[in-house]
């Protein structure tokens, strides 16, 4: 009898499982395995922690010409123009088979889904379950991953590596070696095909957006792989983080809070945005996230603030209920005065580099979502375009798959050994400090030739911490971590100093270009 087709998917959020359950679906007939691993359940993903919506051209008066060009003009030139065309043309039918399955979506008074407005979008388009959308599209796939006879799931398994062979079939990615989180055994396990869906990297930096495990995983084993990457360089900050120092976490205010009225304000209480670009607030991130620095540095001030007290105290509560509820909790009143923000990391536009169906350059890999570098974010993220591409390009990774058929006899998964964890050495952790707070801090909005040439010199002295540390016996998920952080931020350092010119989210204040004047403050 013929072998069902194996397949591995690494992550457990929108992209992992909508590619998971379209695959099942097309291959019900012939027969698929899909095993989906994480280290945790999705409730702690990147994509669980979205809030504003999936961005979709539902509106008559909208079109996806004016989404596509939107997308093209945030990218700054640097966008793969099919691949944007592709996913925007598909936006309004990705809406109508969430609603199909389930997902509950805002609707204004007629019963029409509601879209809310954010940065760089000509029109409301931004669909969204008040500012909980990812939680809402994380528990409809969910529900329908837990179901399906097809897919296994385990939520204890990082993955440390691809396994690669090189045969007469040529060099192919035939699994992965993983650690169980729990019992630290190691094991290999083999599969036809390995799609990485691990998320962001938004713990590479001190302050960011991203959950605890958005620490890159994905990219840096590709990398070790030698699979090419692309658009590193690009990393998105958000304008608009909750400022609370005595925080462990940083608290994301949404965008679509400056679509429903919101403006920021400089510490004087001045308008910040006045004079600086036409959208004004709605600006692209790039260059709201950039102003909100250059006026912390020039008034030497920890945050600036948004007042969001325009918008009607009912229709926050209902759109923003979340964000209301955390600012409480700090003692906050968005109804009444305004909350500090600072920009933080929030998105990686770049990573494995992809085609269209999500292929990468190693025969056997896919990687989709954020870890991907498909090309449709170009140089900076239209907001709201990253679900959307989490629900187009895994379903043309489902045919690229099912296309792809069974490989040769796999060899059998093993089991290779055994780590006894022993916790965090003070060696790893200070050097964890050290990369987000020094060396990547050189790598921020706004950087500088010989800042990033300082932490590219530093982030190769790390290796030889790493490598003490690990000759000392540390056997600890921190320094696993610490080994894909350093990874990834090489990758975002070299590419930065690659740059020949700045553009939306790469902003190098000794490139010397023209374009670099057109997100200048103007007063
Ligand atoms: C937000 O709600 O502001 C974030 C949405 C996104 O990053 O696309």
């Amino acid at each position: 009898m013929k072998r069902k087709l194996k397949v591995i998917v690494v992550g457990n959020g929108v992209a992992g499982m909508s590619f998971a359950l379209r695959l099942a679906d097309r291959m019900k007939t012939e027969g698929v395995a899909i095993h989906m691993l994480s280290r945790t359940g999705p409730e702690y993903s990147n994509s669980n922690a979205a809030q504003g919506g999936v961005a979709a051209v539902i509106h008559p008066l909208d079109s996806w010409e004016q989404h596509r060009d939107d997308t093209l003009e945030v990218g700054g030139g640097r966008c793969e123009p099919a691949v944007v065309e592709l996913v925007v043309k598909e936006g309004a039918a990705c809406i109508r088979e969430l609603l199909d399955q389930g997902a509950r979506f805002d609707t204004d008074d007629r019963g029409g889904l509601n879209a809310a407005r954010e940065g760089g979008h000509s029109a409301a388009r931004v669909v969204h379950r008040g500012d909980r959308t990812g939680a809402e599209l994380v528990r409809v796939l969910q529900a329908q991953v837990k179901l399906n006879p097809n897919i296994s799931v385990t939520e204890t398994l990082m993955a440390l590596d691809l396994l690669v062979t090189d045969d007469r079939l040529g060099r192919r990615c035939n699994g992965i070696r993983t650690i169980d989180v729990g019992s630290g055994e190691i094991k290999l396990h083999h599969a036809d095909v390995v799609v990485l869906a691990t998320g962001g990297a938004g713990q590479v930096y001190r302050h960011t957006t991203n959950p605890a495990g958005a620490t890159g995983s994905g990219v840096a084993m590709a990398m070790r792989a030698g699979v090419p990457l692309r658009d590193m360089a690009f990393v998105q900050f958000h304008p608009t983080a909750l400022y609370a120092p005595e925080q462990e976490a940083t608290f994301l205010v949404s965008e679509a809070v400056r679509g429903a009225g919101a403006v920021l304000l400089q510490p004087n209480g001045e308008r910040l945005m006045d004079g600086v670009h036409h959208m004004g607030d709605l600006a692209p991130r790039n260059v709201v996230a950039r102003a909100i620095h250059a006026v912390m540095r020039q008034q030497n001030a920890p945050h600036v603030w948004l007042d969001a007290t325009l918008i009607r105290e009912a229709r926050f509560a209902r759109e923003f209920p979340m964000i209301q509820a955390h600012c409480w909790s700090l003692g906050l009143d968005p109804a009444r005065e305004p909350i500090p923000v600072m920009p933080a990391a929030h998105y990686i536009c770049g990573g494995i580099r992809t085609d269209a169906q999500g292929r990468t350059g190693l025969d056997g890999l896919y990687a989709l979502g954020e870890c991907a570098g498909s090309g449709l974010h170009g140089a900076d993220r239209l907001a709201s375009n990253s679900l959307l591409e989490a629900l187009v390009i895994p379903k043309h990774a489902a045919n690229s798959v099912m296309s792809s058929g069974v490989q040769n006899a796999l060899p059998h998964d093993a089991v290779t050994g055994r780590y006894h964890f022993t916790g965090p050495s003070f060696l790893t952790i200070t050097t964890m400090k050290t990369l987000r707070d020094r060396m990547m801090d050189q790598v921020g909005i706004v950087r500088e030739d010989a800042g990033l040439h300082a932490a590219w010199r530093d982030l190769k002295k790390i290796r030889q911490d790493m490598e003490r540390a690990w000759a000392s016996g540390e056997r600890s998920m921190e320094l696993f971590d610490l080994r894909d952080l350093v990874m990834v931020a090489r990758a975002i350092c070299g590419q930065a100093i690659e740059e020949p010119r700045n553009a939306g989210t790469h902003w190098n204040a000794d490139a010397n270009d023209d374009h670099s004047l057109a997100t200048v403050r103007m007063n």
